[in-house]
């Protein structure tokens, strides 16, 4: 399976969780035109389209806008990058981006380019994962990894994926680039898996540095944290037979 279908079979419907507020903070309503940065498999343009807005968006995965064609008919997508926008200024009455600039090289220059493309009195409005805590499925990942292999192994070059995960690092970073207007807040969501080997799977199916940082552990130390997991998802283990994991996001926006 390519990682672009191991996303959306086991990450969008934990991401779909943030779609109405991350449309909400945007301001996305009935006839206005708005641009999805990192769109992946589409929710966010599906949502804008139900709100009867147009909608088009980027990605530089072709997979992924094949896989996005074919979820939204009524949306247009195009490929491209993040951080060099094809538009001229001013073209957007609202900028969104799920998830997107954690994975983005250079995640400044994206926020500039969804504010440069933006109308003056437009609104972005971008989620991210809250850093690891320990009542977080992320944080039970990481100190999984942290007792029993390496978080430092050595990973492709990228960004550090929680620069935003915090409301106040959210806050700076977008007034940093000009947005005026700026909020953070922090979104409850949990990931619904019906095994508690499901975690570990769906990282590997569908995630990026966190699969690269369990690929790259021995195999003692991915049985030991793999083991780890397991036990540690006992605690979100429901009466229904389902494990609700927290995957809290942060949604910051911003206006031009
Ligand atoms: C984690 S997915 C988010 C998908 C979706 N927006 C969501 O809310 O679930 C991140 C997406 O960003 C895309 N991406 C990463 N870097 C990019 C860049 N520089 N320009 C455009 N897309 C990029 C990836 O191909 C991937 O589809």
């Amino acid at each position: 399976m390519v990682v672009s279908e191991g996303y959306e079979q086991h990450y969008a419907p934990l991401t779909s969780q943030t779609v109405s507020a991350t449309l909400d903070a945007a301001g996305v309503r009935k006839h206005i035109n708005v641009l999805d940065v990192c769109t992946g498999p589409g929710m966010l343009a599906a949502a804008v389209v139900k709100r009867e807005a147009s909608v088009l968006g980027l990605d530089f995965c072709k997979q992924m806008i094949g896989i996005a064609m074919r979820n939204v008919p009524k949306a247009s997508f195009l490929v491209g990058d993040a951080q060099s926008l094809p538009f001229d200024d001013g073209s957007f009455d609202a900028v969104v981006c799920g998830y997107g600039v954690i994975h983005v090289a250079e995640p400044q220059k994206a926020l500039s380019e969804m504010r440069r493309v933006l109308k003056t009195g437009g609104r972005v409005s971008i989620s991210v994962w809250e850093r690891p805590t320990p009542m977080n499925g992320v944080g039970l990942l990481f100190a999984s990894i942290k007792k029993h292999g390496d978080l430092a192994v050595p990973l492709p070059d990228g960004p550090d994926s929680f620069q935003f995960s915090q409301k106040k690092k959210m806050v700076g970073a977008l007034e940093e680039t000009g947005f005026k207007e700026v909020t953070a807040k922090i979104i409850k969501q949990e990931w619904e898996l019906n095994d508690a080997r499901d975690l570990e799977a769906a990282i590997m199916k569908g995630g990026v540095r966190a699969r690269g940082l369990l690929e790259a552990q021995n195999r003692s130390a991915r049985i030991a944290i793999a083991n780890a997991i397991e036990l540690g998802l006992k605690q979100y283990f429901m009466s229904d037979g389902v494990y609700r994991v927290p995957m809290p996001a942060i949604i910051g926006a911003g206006t031009k």
